[in-house]
């Protein structure tokens, strides 16, 4: 509940202080009170006709993303942006001589007032060429490693997320300070990656859009988009297309498999992250690490947050429209387990904690099981089963899940499970 509390942003609490008539919110725990549900079949087409072959899927699979783009995340924009990579520093015997590390900037070549994307890139020494997991951060890249010469970000700072350590500049907005320096470490285990053969690239998620109401207007939307639109894509794309962008870059690193690019996320970036793979066939695989609401868990099911919550605590992350759900989400025409099968016949994980029940490890789980029956249609079994396993047990093929013990989080537990599935499916 904690984490809960920790996320009530200001804008949240003077809208519910200022209405004294609204009644509390209130967040179902109780898997009896969760009730009955109807989800949508995403094997029917918008006009009703039943998606047999992979032919009709792939028409299919255009109308759902049609539908949560016009519903969910809002619209991404199609147009080619110029990107300009520029490499600023190379260091090729990092992390004791296992890697090759490689700071990589991407710039907007026609909108220079959009802040580029910084890019930490590790590269394992013992492998010409390795597959690649691409997530993005919280705090910025210099939180990620006890690495002392990783430049501090500039950029805004989400302060809640990391307690105190964030101070304020002549403006008043958060900026990092030396204590973020490896604060996140312990989440990005880059030397046990690194050693099972893999390259991990990652870049601050502030870079593509401050996590704040008015975000979007230093970043990329400031410039892509149509805000009177509602449809308009949220904080959520944004990120999203991000990590589309970092792929284009990657795949022009010659040491890079770009075939083998496998995104992940946690939480609001797990969302983002579902997003872009969705949408982006290029990624290789998608790894979820507690995406929660918005990201695998069912909206449908009444347990934990809620669209109404998520979309009041933080109006900026989906599109406009998806406010109008707040009160009937049965009405929305679509589900989250249809996203997951977006990823389809691509290796997929999902993955939960169970004292992190506020994301609804039940309902992850449950996002991945109805997404199997077009993993069947490509011939593939996704989870396989429908019975929720034991704690820090991974269960299913091509659909991956675990319940792991413990918090909000991303630990060695969670990379062990994603290493093991990446070297058994993404080949
Ligand atoms: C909040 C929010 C979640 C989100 C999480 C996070 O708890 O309600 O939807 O996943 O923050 O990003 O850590």
């Amino acid at each position: 509940m904690n984490r809960m509390l920790f996320w009530l942003t200001p804008l949240f609490l003077s809208a519910h202080l200022t209405n004294a008539q609204a009644p509390e919110p209130v967040f179902n725990y109780d898997e009896a009170k969760v009730g009955t549900y109807k989800l949508p079949n995403p094997l029917t087409s918008n006009t009703g006709k039943p998606v047999k072959t992979r032919a009709d899927w792939e028409n299919r699979r255009a109308e759902l993303i049609q539908l949560f783009a016009e519903n969910v995340y809002g619209q991404t924009p199609k147009q080619t942006i110029k990107l300009r990579f520029q490499t600023t520093a190379v260091d090729s015997s990092a992390l004791n001589g296992l890697a090759i590390r490689k700071m990589v900037s991407i710039f907007f070549v026609d909108y220079p007032q959009v802040p580029s994307i910084d890019v930490l890139l590790y590269l394992p020494k013992s492998k010409k060429v390795a597959p690649v997991f691409l997530g993005l951060n919280f705090c910025g890249n210099h939180c990620v490693t006890t690495e002392a010469d990783i430049p501090l970000s500039t950029r805004w700072m989400i302060s809640g997320a990391v307690g105190e350590a964030a101070v304020n500049n002549r403006n008043g907005e958060p900026r990092a300070t030396e204590k973020f320096r490896g604060m996140q470490a312990r989440r990005w285990p880059i030397e046990m990656i690194i050693k099972r053969g893999y390259a991990l690239a990652t870049a601050y998620y502030g870079d593509i859009e401050p996590d704040h109401p008015q975000g979007w207007r230093s970043g990329i939307r400031s410039v892509l988009g149509d805000t009177t639109k509602a449809d308009n894509w949220g904080a959520i794309g944004a990120w999203g297309w991000g990590m589309s962008r970092i792929l284009d870059y990657l795949q022009t690193e010659p040491r890079i498999d770009s075939k083998r690019v496998i995104t992940i996320g946690h939480s609001r970036i797990g969302k983002a992250a579902v997003w872009a793979g969705a949408q982006d066939d290029r990624f290789a695989a998608v790894i979820s690490n507690e995406s929660g609401e918005g990201g695998a868990a069912l909206s449908r099911r009444w347990y934990g947050e809620t669209v109404e919550r998520i979309n009041t605590s933080f109006p900026h992350w989906f599109c406009g429209r998806y406010k109008t759900y707040n009160k009937n989400v049965a009405n929305l025409p679509v589900d989250q387990h249809e996203l997951l099968a977006l990823i389809a016949p691509r290796p997929l994980y999902v993955a939960s904690a169970n004292d992190d029940q506020w994301s609804d490890p039940k309902g992850e789980f449950l996002g991945a099981v109805n997404a199997e029956p077009v993993y069947r249609l490509y011939g593939k079994t996704g989870l396989g089963t429908a019975t929720f396993p034991a704690l820090n047990q991974s269960v299913g093929q091509t659909v991956r899940y675990h319940d792991r013990t413990g918090k909000h989080d991303v630990t060695d537990y969670d990379w062990e499970q994603y290493l093991r599935f990446a070297d058994e499916l993404v080949r």
